[in-house]
């Protein structure tokens, strides 16, 4: 691929590579030395057009432990905020020769439109509630390193199904995975269109998490919900928020993932965020330096290659 804009153009193999690859980097980033040179003499410049933790600081980290020049663009302080287009943006930074583009835009199909200006490879670091690839690889790495195998699981992905991006780049991945995948939430934010992705909708939770072997709790995406209907968070969280008597419906060895940002008290208790002994959410945060330095050094390749290509025809 010449860019990983989701998780829907990769074959199965290339998902697999992709988490063998980010295996050898969760060693090296255990290790006192964090540095190898995949990304040596290349510049990754990361654009964030809306707010993040995790995905921008384990982007940077990434390209930085891979010896990248790494640019983090203040969006902010751009001139986007003197009306300036997003593509206009983009062709301004592609004329300083960047190597990778890591980008973050609340809408959707947004990421693809500014890999077709440019001519360095792109990451979609999410876009609106389309896709959020890395954070889908960073999952399956979780899940595979805590059960042993990714494919054959029941898992289930319960909240705002609606406006997440994660719920979408997830379902795909672990559908091309042969998982089995249930969404669990109320039918306002599961909408039924999701049956094409061929899994299964419940809107109890006892039910839906009846047997499973990973449980997947996603945040309530207010900022996506656009005046239209918004629970109210105390009653949200008594149907619908995982704490241990729901928890005790899943698998005794289930385990509890969230991608963050996490409201404590809404979609789930604190108490079973920080149980070491069924949650992996801090393994999530862990695995995403390693996917998104694999994501990084395998286009890299791929650009690398392309280049030489191209040089040896200008021959
Ligand atoms: N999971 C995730 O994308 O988190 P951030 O919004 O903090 O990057």
């Amino acid at each position: 691929q010449k860019h990983l804009l989701g998780i829907e153009p990769l074959h199965p193999t290339e998902i697999t590579t992709v988490l063998d690859v980010a295996e050898r980097y969760v060693e090296q980033n255990r290790r006192t030395d964090k540095h190898s040179d995949a990304l040596r003499g290349l510049t990754q410049i990361n654009m964030f057009f809306e707010n993040s933790t995790r995905t921008q600081s384990s982007f940077e980290l990434a390209g930085k432990r891979l010896g990248a020049d790494v640019m983090n663009m203040s969006m902010q302080a751009s001139s986007i905020k003197k009306g300036e287009t997003l593509i206009d943006t983009a062709l301004t930074l592609n004329a300083m020769h960047p190597d990778l583009l890591v980008v973050r835009h609340p809408h959707s199909g947004a990421v693809d439109l500014l890999a077709q200006k440019v001519n360095c490879a792109v990451l979609n670091a999410g876009d609106g509630k389309h896709e959020h690839p890395t954070q889908a690889l960073l999952d399956a790495l979780t899940i595979r390193r805590a059960k042993g195998r990714l494919h054959r699981l029941n898992i289930a992905i319960c909240g705002d199904i609606a406006h997440s991006r994660v719920a979408r780049s997830n379902l795909i991945l672990l559908g091309k995975m042969e998982n089995r995948v249930r969404l669990v939430g109320p039918p306002t934010l599961v909408p039924q269109q999701f049956r094409e992705f061929g899994c299964e909708i419940y809107d109890d939770m006892r039910e839906g998490l009846q047997d499973v072997d990973v449980v997947m709790m996603l945040r309530l995406q207010k900022e996506r919900m656009d005046g239209g209907f918004i629970p109210s968070e105390r009653e949200y969280f008594y149907r619908y928020g995982l704490d241990g008597e729901k928890l005790g419906f899943a698998k005794p060895d289930a385990i509890v993932m969230h991608p963050g940002p996490m409201n404590r008290g809404v979609e789930i208790d604190g108490t079973i965020a920080d149980d070491i002994n069924r949650s992996v959410i801090q393994e999530q945060v862990e695995m995403g330096v390693a996917v998104r330095m694999a994501a990084m050094e395998l286009l890299a390749r791929n650009l690398r290659s392309s280049r030489e290509a191209t040089e040896g025809t200008m021959v």
